[in-house]
């Protein structure tokens, strides 16, 4: 390459380059410029070579932002020929722009100083476009910063949702304990109460019966206290739950025995017992003392029921059905409407003044622990039947 060849290249090169170059020598004199450093400053290139000495310069630091600044880094770099030196100056005329500044020492072949080169680059839009990128990059790890905490509020909550949920589950669990042990406590009161009531009949009939008929009665009296001090012990082991001690039950002898302890009631209350069984049926796996609660019920609501027609009938019948034992307890009083049959075995669903509402209820229970069913048949003002089936065979 010629160095009429090179001068081309270097020309064509100044010419297309982004850069605002200016070449000053020596004696500090300004002697070529390309046409970008002209475009930035507002400069013809004649001005530049043409001038005065200081003629440039002046030109420039009129332009810039800081005048007073961009004089003094000019003496500073003239006051060391080898000096380089890179930094940035604003513009604010004609456009408000931001340039990257670099001046370095010029050498001949011999390597002697022999002028300094200037050159300007617009970095306006990489810097705004670096500023959005910092500022999102900030307003992200703003953004970061207050989810982070949003979600450490959140999270907090949570806790305590979480926190108050499991007390509350804790405190229902309570509760419905509570309810159960209560409800069971009511039931094992009403039986007592069942068991006291014929139990006091039986004291104020002792005194007017014959020797035999009182010591009858004395025989039914002591097996009502020991079903009551047996109810005792299922009060006091109430914590746990209902267990059944089942034996082989002649539930035969026990009608017969609960006959016997309500006839002075039935007397009282103008009803008629009839009791009809056959004469072998099989023993059944119950337990004795909650069936006698089940007769009981059953046998008291029906006089109860009688008062409203001034007696009637009680009628007991047991056989052999389905597999199973069936007792049925049949009495003529009013019956019972149809809406009111629905809610019979609810806990506390009573019509009676004095009532506590638990016996049907506890009855139902004591069957279905049995393996058993209760089922309830009533035709207004012909009276109410109550058929009570249990397995023969244990179930599991
Ligand atoms: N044989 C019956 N004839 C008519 N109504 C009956 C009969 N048996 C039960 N009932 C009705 O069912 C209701 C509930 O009976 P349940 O034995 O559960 O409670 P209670 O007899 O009212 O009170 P207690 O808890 O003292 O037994 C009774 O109040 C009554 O209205
Ligand atoms: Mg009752």
């Amino acid at each position: 390459m010629t160095e009429n060849d090179e001068l081309l290249l270097l020309r064509a090169l100044l010419r297309a380059s982004d850069y605002g170059v200016l070449l000053s020598d020596a004696s500090r004199r300004d002697r070529l410029c390309n046409r970008r450093f002209c475009e930035m400053f507002e400069l013809e290139s004649v001005d530049v070579l043409q001038a005065q000495p200081e003629y440039v310069r002046l030109h420039l630091a009129a332009r810039l932002k800081d005048p007073a600044g961009f004089l003094e880094t000019l003496d500073f770099v003239y006051a060391d020929p080898v000096r380089v030196l890179e930094d940035e100056v604003e513009l604010i005329s004609p456009k408000r722009r931001l340039l990257r500044r670099y001046t370095a020492p010029v050498t001949d072949q011999q390597g002697n100083i022999v002028g300094r080169l200037w050159t300007f680059l617009d970095i306006t839009r990489t810097r705004s476009t670096e500023d959005k990128v910092r500022a999102q990059a900030v307003q992200l790890k703003e953004q970061s910063r207050q989810l982070a905490s949003a979600l450490k509020i959140v999270t907090g909550r949570l806790d305590k949702v979480e926190n108050t949920l499991t007390l509350t589950q804790q405190q229902l669990f309570e509760t419905e304990k509570l309810s159960a042990v209560g409800l069971l406590a009511a039931s094992v009161a009403h039986d007592i109460r069942n068991i006291l009531t014929p139990l006091t009949i039986e004291l104020t009939l002792a005194d007017q019966n014959d020797p035999a008929a009182r010591a009858e009665s004395l025989d039914a009296m002591r097996r009502q206290v020991d079903s009551l001090s047996l109810l005792t012990h299922r009060l006091l082991a109430l914590a746990k739950p209902d267990t059944l001690e089942r034996v082989p039950t002649d539930v035969c002898a026990l009608v017969t025995r609960i006959t016997a302890l309500v006839q002075a009631q039935a007397a009282l209350e103008n009803v008629v017992i009839a009791y009809a069984a056959p004469r072998c049926l099989p023993l059944v796996p119950a337990d004795p003392i909650q069936l006698d609660q089940v007769l009981v019920n059953l046998v008291l609501n029906a006089i109860q029921a009688m008062r409203a027609t001034n007696g009637g009938t009680l009628t007991l019948t047991l056989d052999q059905h389905a597999g199973g034992l069936r007792l049925r307890v049949a009495d003529t009083g009013p019956g019972i409407p149809l809406p009111l049959r629905k809610r019979l075995f609810d806990p506390f669903f009573t019509t009676r003044p004095d009532g506590a509402g638990l016996g049907l209820f506890s009855c139902r229970r004591i069957v279905q622990a049995h393996g058993g069913t209760i089922q309830v048949r009533s035709t207004p003002s012909r009276g109410t039947q109550f058929a009570v089936w249990l397995p023969i065979a244990a179930a599991l």
